[in-house]
């Protein structure tokens, strides 16, 4: 997810092969987090909240707060002398995630084992990108389909000048 497609005010679905993530700015940790995007009270999608005025994931549904690392630190309903309730075992899973290429990644696996693997083995760099001497132009399309499809059209050039009419310069051709 290119950065400059996410606003930091509010929570983002994203759908990113089978998985349904919510994308969201952690602004006490000041970097973009990656969780399952169900909560995990009572499986409301979290992309549907909001961030609260302390900059925590508010659940849309019963107001459940969740830091960045995925812990309820807030239940409105509940006892104010009661336990703490970062004490509960209820946390939201954190898929791990990084920024590079100002692109969100995330690392589609929560099995524990792989909870800094970011920091061992990070997604491809590409140096132009950070370039200022190099322009770049990022854009975001969400489209239901597989990677397979988009692969075959990509694969596709005869279909640039009717598919893309208009839109793409077409080149002189000798056979005009
Ligand atoms: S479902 Fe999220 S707080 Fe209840």
């Amino acid at each position: 997810m290119p950065i400059c497609d996410l606003d930091k005010r509010r929570p983002h679905a994203k759908k990113v092969i089978g998985l349904d993530v919510v994308v969201w700015w952690d602004r006490n940790g000041e970097t973009w987090k990656v969780f399952d995007d169900r909560c995990p009270h009572r499986l409301a999608p979290l992309s549907e909240g909001r961030i609260d005025q302390w900059g925590r994931l508010q659940c849309v549904y019963h107001g459940w707060c969740f830091n960045g690392s995925g812990n309820c630190m807030f239940i409105p309903q509940a006892n104010p002398d009661g336990p703490p309730v970062h004490t509960a075992k209820k946390g939201v899973a954190v898929y791990p995630s990084t920024v590079q290429n100002n692109i969100v990644w995330f690392w589609p696996n929560l099995d524990p084992r792989y909870k800094d693997i970011l920091v061992e083995k990070k997604p491809p760099y590409i140096p132009e990108i950070d370039d200022p001497s190099y322009t770049n132009l990022m854009g975001n399309r969400d489209i239901p389909y597989g990677y397979e499809i988009l692969i075959e059209n990509l694969m596709d050039p005869a279909h640039v000048p009717y598919a893309h009419h208009g839109i793409l310069e077409i080149l002189p051709s000798k056979n005009r």
